[in-house]
């Protein structure tokens, strides 16, 4: 969908982009002495070398307040600014609260609401969807997404074929009316629960509540089909990114930058590939984050924007595949960041 223009609605533009990644480095190494597995497995099938961890025991809302933190002070606004707080996640430190109101008090955000999202890796660009909205009819003036996951709290370490993959991390973006000449282009978000075994978590909800018998038989673990969602991801990816750009009236020959969930850098590879995207143009974190779902697209592009890659006028395409399954897509005009008048360089 192409955010739609008029009087009555209003462009929206990421004006801000905070990261939090956990100072604790898990190299490869470690999985060789865990499980039956090797440093040059790992790297030739995913190119991951390493991944942050928290320690045990640190929720989720501790990582998605610390990105978002990050986001307001490098915009130079105050929390009580804010007045929406959506946060994409599936390790919500519960089930309810939702993490959006642990986030709430922790920095501070008192004029704000919000709400949690769940789309798995696809959740930021979701997110991203669900607060353009709010900002584009007038509902919020600043709206806070945040990406976060806890991924260790649910990976399985006795499970070779996903423990090795993920890590944890938040990222966090403030989105705000657009000036001229920047801003969200559109989305094409899609869900496709058809495929809703290929990736999941067995136990823990309504349908299966938790009970010692599904703890023994490790139901409260993230699966998943790993080749089919391979294949599923690197197609659907590009096809949704297609019509996205078509529907915008571009091609990828204005694509500036592929900014993709960072699951497997075999997966961002063949993206690129059907996209004819060269490496240069490519956003990879996956080497030493891993896949953090939810966190993945906010951090790779605070990374970017670190190495000063992403320059104002860029065209962006953020682009994902999760659990559920779902597609998200978002093209978006980089304008620049909004940074605060003590950041300036
Ligand atoms: O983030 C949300 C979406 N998730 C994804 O996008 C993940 C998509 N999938 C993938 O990234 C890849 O499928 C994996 C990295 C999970 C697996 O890579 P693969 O190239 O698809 O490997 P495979 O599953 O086809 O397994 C190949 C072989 C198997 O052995 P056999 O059956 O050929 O004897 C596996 O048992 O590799 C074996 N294997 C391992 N060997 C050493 C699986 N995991 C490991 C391991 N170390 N950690």
């Amino acid at each position: 969908m192409i955010q739609p223009s008029g009087p009555a609605v209003r462009r929206v533009a990421i004006t801000s982009v905070g990261a939090f990644l956990p100072d604790r480095v898990i190299p490869n190494a470690h999985f060789e002495k865990i499980v039956d597995t090797s440093d040059r497995w790992i790297v030739e099938r995913t190119g991951i070398h390493e991944r942050r961890a928290v320690e045990p025991g640190t929720g989720c809302s501790h990582l998605a307040s610390r990105a978002a933190r990050d986001a307001i002070e490098r915009r130079g606004i105050t929390a009580d600014e804010v007045d929406l707080i959506v946060v994409a996640t599936v390790t919500p430190d519960m089930s309810f609260p939702a993490t959006a109101c642990l986030v709430q008090d922790d920095i501070g955000a008192g004029r704000a609401w919000g709400f949690d999202l769940s789309a798995a890796c696809s959740g930021f660009t979701f997110a991203l969807g669900a607060a353009t909205q709010f900002v584009a009819s007038g509902g919020a003036d600043k709206a806070l997404v945040i990406g976060a996951d806890v991924m260790t709290s649910i990976t399985d370490y006795e499970d070779r074929t996903t423990c090795i993959l993920f890590g944890d991390a938040a990222g966090a973006v403030l989105l705000e009316p657009a000036e001229e000449d920047e801003g969200i282009l559109g989305f094409n978000n899609k869900v496709d629960g058809s495929g809703r075994d290929l990736l999941y978590m067995r136990s823990g909800g309504s349908l299966r509540p938790p009970s010692h018998e599904t703890v023994d038989r490790r139901e409260h673990f993230v699966r998943q089909e790993g080749r089919k969602v391979f294949r599923f991801a690197v197609r659907s990816s590009a096809q949704a990114a297609e019509e996205l750009l078509d529907e915008a009236g571009l091609t990828r020959d204005d694509v500036d930058f592929l900014v993709c969930h960072q699951a497997n850098a075999r997966i961002i590879n063949a993206i690129a590939k059907r996209l004819r995207l060269p490496p240069e143009q490519v956003v990879k974190t996956v080497h030493k984050y891993g896949n953090t779902t939810a966190a993945s697209i906010p951090t790779a592009l605070r990374d970017a924007l670190d190495r000063g890659a992403v320059k104002s006028g860029d065209l962006l395409l953020l682009s994902s595949v999760g659990a559920g399954l779902t597609i998200g897509t978002a093209l978006v005009r980089w304008g620049g960041e909004r940074v605060a008048p003590g950041l300036r360089s």
